[in-house]
């Protein structure tokens, strides 16, 4: 008989499981679910995406670790716009397949502890747990105007945690985030940049949502702390590309003994991202018009459908900034705490299982992000339409409006009617 890890045994995902358990079995007595759980862009593979990869079939052979040098090289002209020389120069690209295997390899090759807004994605931390580090929470301020971290709260926390005989060595930032579709404003990237240079605090900045900005701006603190952050991103979120697994990284050349950690990772594990696959995603990052047209679609796709979620729980009384970006909500139903008490729900898990049993409406609660058991939100994702068919509508000229969400994602809009017939229970 074998005996698993205990820190391996003890990560569990059970509320992501549990949901799509019961959505199955749901949807398998002929049920109407509303898909609110599961954030993956509904769009189709580009025609130019399908046809290189089609083209790249007959590549077979390992690459070097790094990636294939035209992609890497092609990616740095994409990105060199947006953070300037300077980060560029300083940094090199990792392909990875995924980038949350760069994000694993991070915080592997860095020593030390993990600081971790919160709400934050759901890898992050049991990532961190898997490499025996301890995760460090730091609290978050959602409103209208983005994602807010005070720097001075990041500092009394890093003080703290070290007072404790921890080693906060490494943060995480993600904008636009998982799970609240909101930003850190441009204007408080500086604030944090200062006091993670002042306090070694290495930045690792989560972008892949970073073309998903419902403004059309890229933000980004790399070019900022350009020694002390490495980026990740890749082609899962704004390309809709997740199951091709193609994540990118820019490593700093300046952060000590880092590029040859991550590349000895690389090497003893997963040796390279698949050769068609990094060969096909050239063509992702040559600024193609059809596919920057694409992109542009989609996100604005994504602004109406999410924005009119939020809009739409506001309506019902609950908390729910407009979000900038991505494709998720974070409702908060702090508003109607005494009520769901006396129906019995205390927590995020209630108020998921609740809407998932009696309301057949999927979604995910908020203590999967790392808040704590009674705060009452959940992350629900506006991605349950026909992708195809909406972003076939829009580019044949269909305006953005109510009645574009109508007629292609209905399902969307009677989700947002559940959760008005969930909290209307409570008047
Ligand atoms: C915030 C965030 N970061 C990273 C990832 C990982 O993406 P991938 O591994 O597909 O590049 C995801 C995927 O859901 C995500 O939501």
């Amino acid at each position: 008989m074998i005996k698993i890890d205990k820190t391996i045994a003890s990560i569990v995902h059970s509320p992501t499981l549990w949901a799509n358990d019961l959505v199955h079995e749901k949807r398998s007595r002929h049920e109407t679910v509303y898909h609110m759980g599961f954030g993956e862009s509904p769009f189709p593979v580009p025609e130019r995406m399908k046809k290189a990869l089609a083209d790249a079939a007959h590549r077979k052979e390992y690459l070097k670790a790094e990636g294939l040098h035209e992609l890497v090289e092609t990616i740095k002209d994409y990105y060199r716009p947006i953070y300037g020389d300077e980060y560029i120069n300083r940094s090199d690209v990792l392909i990875a397949p995924g980038s949350k295997l760069i994000l694993y390899a991070l915080q592997m090759a860095i020593e030390g502890d993990l600081l971790m807004p919160v709400p934050s994605w759901v890898s992050y931390e049991p990532q961190a747990k898997m490499l025996r580090q301890n995760v460090i929470k730091v609290p978050t301020t959602l409103d209208d105007d983005g994602y807010h971290i005070d720097p001075e709260d990041l500092r009394r926390i890093i003080h703290q945690a070290r007072q404790e005989g921890k080693n906060p060595s490494k943060i995480i930032l993600n904008a636009p985030n998982n799970p609240t579709g909101l930003t850190i404003p441009a204007d408080e990237l500086p604030d944090l940049a200062e006091i993670c240079k002042q306090e070694n605090i290495f930045i690792i900045s989560d972008e892949i949502y970073g073309f998903v900005s419902f403004d059309g701006q890229y933000r980004s603190i790399a070019p900022l702390v350009p020694d002390m952050t490495a980026v990740s991103s890749g082609l899962s979120k704004h390309l809709s590309l997740g199951g091709w697994r193609i994540g990118i990284g820019f490593i700093p050349k300046g952060a000590p003994g880092l590029q040859g950690a991550l590349r000895s990772i690389v090497s003893e594990t997963w040796s390279c991202a698949p050769s068609p696959i990094q060969q096909a995603c050239i063509e992702a990052y040559k600024r193609h018009k059809d596919i920057e047209d694409h992109i542009q679609a989609c996100t604005d796709i994504h602004a109406l459908m999410n924005q009119t979620v939020s809009e739409g729980l506001r309506g019902h009384g609950i908390i729910a900034p407009t979000v900038q970006g991505a494709f998720y909500n974070y409702p908060d139903f702090d508003p109607f705490r005494a009520a769901l008490a006396a129906r019995g729900i205390k927590t995020s898990h209630d108020i998921q299982e609740t809407l998932l049993k009696d309301y057949n409406l999927a979604t995910l609660p908020g203590k999967a992000f790392g808040a704590a058991e009674d705060v009452l939100t959940l992350r629900i994702s506006g991605c349950d339409y026909d992708g195809a068919a909406a972003l076939a509508a829009y580019q044949g000229g269909a305006k953005l409006d109510r009645s574009f969400i109508e007629t292609y994602a209905p399902r969307v809009l009677k989700a947002i009617d559940v959760f008005g017939e969930f909290v209307g229970k409570n008047k």
